[in-house]
């Protein structure tokens, strides 16, 4: 590849503005700074009338992908219209004509990525995904390049920048869960679909990906454990606050006796703990390798220019080196290799648990659920119950020691049959140091 490098945009949108606006005001440091010309050559929007915001120069916009795909001229292909189709066939086209992927569409990676990577094999190209992780954190840098040289024992990210501003916004007010989201909508910081972002999928997506870089394994996104926030409420986010913990939504992999632990769910962590500061849209992941010990890396999950200069660190990327990059590294296909590794089921898992329960307040009732506890093998560490209303249902706090949690489901199960049980019983994991 020359020194300059041809790029074509699929999709104008957040993130494909802030990658031309980047592209046309930094080109020149870009240039002085890396020695290669980044040049616009096109966009491709079905809506090229809106303003963004943003002087494009004439003749770059069309309505038309393929304008963009077919032109023998352009060496990258920048994909930002998210979703599966027809973002999957415009990057499978450009690819078997020759040109470089950049996107930031984590599900179709994560879910399909390994048709996109045996292609970009094939063709002898990249595919850079920067962008589909975090923002604008270099996280996929980090693991490909800066870690290569540790097995990475621990992974924990905040990476749903939606569901970390609910839960933020849920503890700093004590708000509920409907009301916040509908201002995340308003915002535009969830997905089209915000179920992705409140069920934990889009952190999966993400997630799916660093494990794969990390541990060598391939796509898992079907294998990840994921839930997510919407049964989060204000009295659990109080008493977790009480207990000296935050809930946050956590992307979670880890080498446990030599399997992997993969999973998303809401997550007690110890308030003093760097990575449960890190509040409303920011992301941080952090990063624990038996070389380097513990790392974090923090910044914008979303919004234009965070996420337009992870596309263009790609682009520059790839015009640096103009070779694969991702594909070696990236154990791509759904069946491919697991590195040796097993993915544990989510019943294996052992950690800490909050219950609260919901018990009619009478004689007993501690004690009776406290015995179904030890005969699962569970030890309490903490309890709370504060409310007096004789005859009538009270919460129940509990905390654990480490527990199964298969022990956990099984006791819950019993639990919930007992007369003195008046609701479901909630439940949620809790990580970090044991509570004494
Ligand atoms: N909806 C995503 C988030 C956008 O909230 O983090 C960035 O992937």
């Amino acid at each position: 590849m020359s020194q300059a490098v041809n790029v074509g945009i699929i999709g104008f949108g957040t993130v494909g503005s802030g990658t031309a606006r980047i592209i046309l005001q930094n080109g020149a440091l870009i240039e002085k700074r890396t020695g290669k010309k980044v040049i616009l050559r096109r966009i491709a929007d079905l809506d090229i009338e809106r303003d963004r915001g943003v002087q494009i120069p004439p003749g770059v916009l069309t309505t038309d992908a393929y304008e963009i795909i077919n032109d023998p001229t352009i060496d990258v292909v920048v994909e930002l219209i998210g979703g599966i189709q027809p973002a999957k066939k415009f990057m499978l086209a450009a690819l078997k004509n020759g040109k470089h992927v950049v996107t930031a569409n984590k599900a179709l990676l994560a879910t399909q990525g390994h048709e996109i990577f045996a292609e970009a094999v094939a063709q002898h190209k990249s595919v850079g995904f920067e962008a589909a992780v975090a923002g604008c954190i270099p996280i996929i840098k980090v693991m490909r390049e800066g870690l290569a040289a540790n097995n990475i024992l621990s992974i924990y990210g905040i990476i749903n920048g939606t569901s970390n501003y609910i839960l933020t916004r849920m503890t700093k007010e004590g708000a509920p869960f409907d009301m916040v989201l509908k201002d995340a909508q308003r915002l535009g910081y969830a997905e089209a679909d915000s179920t992705f972002d409140i069920e934990g999928i889009d952190t999966a997506h993400k997630l799916t990906l660093l494990a794969s870089l990390s541990y060598g394994i391939g796509l898992s996104f079907d294998k990840v454990y994921k839930e997510g926030i919407t049964a989060i409420t204000p009295e659990d986010i109080a008493y977790a606050s009480e207990l000296g913990y935050k809930i946050k939504l956590l992307a979670i992999a880890k080498v446990v006796d030599s399997e992997i632990e993969l999973r998303v769910h809401p997550t007690m962590l110890p308030e003093d703990y760097l990575i449960s500061k890190v509040d409303d849209v920011l992301n941080a992941v952090y990063v624990v390798g038996d070389a380097v010990g513990e790392t974090m890396y923090y910044g914008r999950g979303a919004g234009d220019m965070p996420t337009g200069s992870a596309v263009v660190s790609d682009i520059i990327d790839i015009a640096g080196s103009g070779v694969k990059r991702c594909c070696s590294f990236l154990n791509a296909g759904p069946n491919a290799d697991t590195g040796g590794y097993k993915i544990k089921d989510i019943l294996d898992i052992e950690t800490m648990y909050y219950f609260r329960f919901t018990v009619m307040d009478m004689p007993g009732v501690l004690s009776k659920i406290s015995g179904v506890l030890g005969e699962h093998n569970i030890s309490i560490s903490a309890v709370i119950q504060k409310e007096r209303r004789e005859g009538e249902a009270v919460p129940l706090v509990v905390l654990t020691h480490r527990a199964k949690e298969r022990d956990i489901i099984n006791a819950i199960k019993e639990i919930d049959t007992l007369p003195a049980v008046a609701a479901k019983t909630r439940f949620i994991r809790v990580e970090g140091k044991e509570y004494n």
